[in-house]
């Protein structure tokens, strides 16, 4: 139990009896502590440690779950990702597969220009950025993807309208068909064969936006709608042309994520991993001045379009760290309220720092061929959070409210 830690969930939280009125935080994530032994001297650290999240449940979802969490002093990167490459290699070794020593590594700029993801699904081909060949169909300078879905050329006039209408839906304008666009745009159709590497057999869609630029990255909101096309496309003609095979496990390493993004609601920049995650040294200036391109030294582990981990190189200059707690909005005493013990520990003396945390129970329902951590998990909770078996979370008698200083005001 502890004090809630900003990994960008809502807390449970716990009342205590002996303080009343005040509360524990069951923790997100060891994060803040880890960190604090990396500053305090300890070199090294790990924990198979149970998280809670007050968050939305989904497929790979759940309010408790379990991560493989470790820190290192002196670190770069690539320190984290040897560490990691043997652990995932062997724990698939064990569970029967066999999978590369090393993974790939992607910027997030690559992926989201060859998948328009930042956890790429690649079993599926990449998509092909074509702005040059169909510099009409350009708008603002925005991207325009040929997406190629392997064995689905055939498909049936009704199943390409809805593949247009799942685009258009996120602002795309899509062409489903080579031929029609060599009518209508004649020259690139075959140099776009030639590039996505399709055959007969395959259908190829050109996308591009279909309005006016949106958000601080406009770029990146056309490459988002465009991937989830391929994503959708994929998904959708999996089970009749065997796309997404879930015994074909393709891992990477995505990097140099964006620092921030934006939140729409609040009107203000949230950390895009945690508050805590380093600034490339050159972008350090642009912490103020352009906000929207500073890229952080973090990194996700993916396979097969789920995020497997997530990590990152630490601040360890307290001078840095306000710094980016300015450009998230705290206030000087609010960062100092928040996060003074970090700051002090910062103060005297901080080696450089990095780690990483593994889903458990994600790596565990891909290697047995799951597709929910449900299935992993013994007495999960459902959609709606309940645990079917004890009946939770239940009411409780007025007397231990009374104990806990809490009464209870119903909606
Ligand atoms: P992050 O919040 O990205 O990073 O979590 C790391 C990994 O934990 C898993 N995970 C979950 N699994 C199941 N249900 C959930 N609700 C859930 N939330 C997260 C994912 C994810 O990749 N402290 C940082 C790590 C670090 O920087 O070292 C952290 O917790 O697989």
């Amino acid at each position: 139990m502890t004090r809630s830690t900003p990994e960008g969930a809502r807390d449970y939280l716990v009342p205590s009896r002996v303080n009343q009125g005040m509360f524990y935080a069951l923790p997100q994530s060891p994060q803040i502590f880890k960190q604090l032994l990396m500053v305090s001297g300890f070199d090294k650290y790990f924990q198979i440690v149970r998280c809670f999240r007050d968050e939305d449940f989904r497929a790979d979802r759940q309010a408790e779950f379990t991560q493989i969490d470790l820190e290192m002093s002196f670190p770069q990167q690539e320190t984290v990702f040897r560490v990691i490459e043997p652990l995932i290699h062997n724990a698939c070794k064990v569970a029967g597969h066999d999978v590369p020593a090393t993974f790939p590594r992607l910027s997030y700029r690559e992926a989201l220009r060859c998948y328009g993801a930042d956890k790429p699904d690649r079993r599926l081909p990449p998509f092909i950025c074509v702005e040059d060949l169909l510099p009409s169909l350009t708008r603002d300078g925005l991207p325009l993807a040929a997406i190629r879905i392997p064995k689905t050329g055939a498909l049936s006039r009704s199943e390409r309208d809805a593949l247009k209408d799942f685009g258009k839906e996120r602002g795309l304008r899509v062409f489903d068909d080579l031929k029609r666009l060599e009518r209508d745009f004649p020259g690139p159709a075959a140099e776009i064969r030639v590039r996505t590497g399709a055959s007969e057999e395959d259908l190829v869609l050109v996308a591009g936006w279909a309005g006016e630029p949106k958000g601080h990255r406009p770029d990146e909101t056309v490459l988002l709608a465009c991937g989830q096309l391929r994503l959708h496309a994929g998904q959708k003609y999996n089970d009749r042309h065997k796309l997404l095979d879930p015994q074909n496990l393709q891992f990477l390493w995505v990097v140099d994520f964006p620092m921030f993004e934006w939140n729409e609601e609040e009107n203000r920049w949230d950390a895009a991993h945690h508050p805590f995650t380093s600034v490339h040294d050159e972008d350090l200036d642009k912490l103020t001045t352009d906000p929207a391109h500073c890229r952080a030294k973090s990194y996700d582990l993916v396979l097969n379009g789920t995020e497997l981990g997530s990590g990152s190189i630490r601040i360890h200059r307290r001078d840095v760290q306000s710094k980016v707690f300015a450009a998230l909005g705290f206030s000087e005493e609010e960062a100092r309220r928040r996060f003074g013990f970090l700051l002090d520990a910062l103060e005297y003396g901080a080696p450089p720092h990095g780690g990483i945390a593994l889903g458990l129970d994600r790596l565990v329902m891909i290697l047995a061929g799951e597709t929910s951590i449900r299935d992993v998990i013994p007495f999960p909770k459902t959609a709606r959070g309940t645990d079917l078996m004890c009946d939770a979370p239940s009411e409780v008698p007025e007397r231990q409210l009374r104990e806990l200083g809490i009464s209870i005001r119903k909606k």
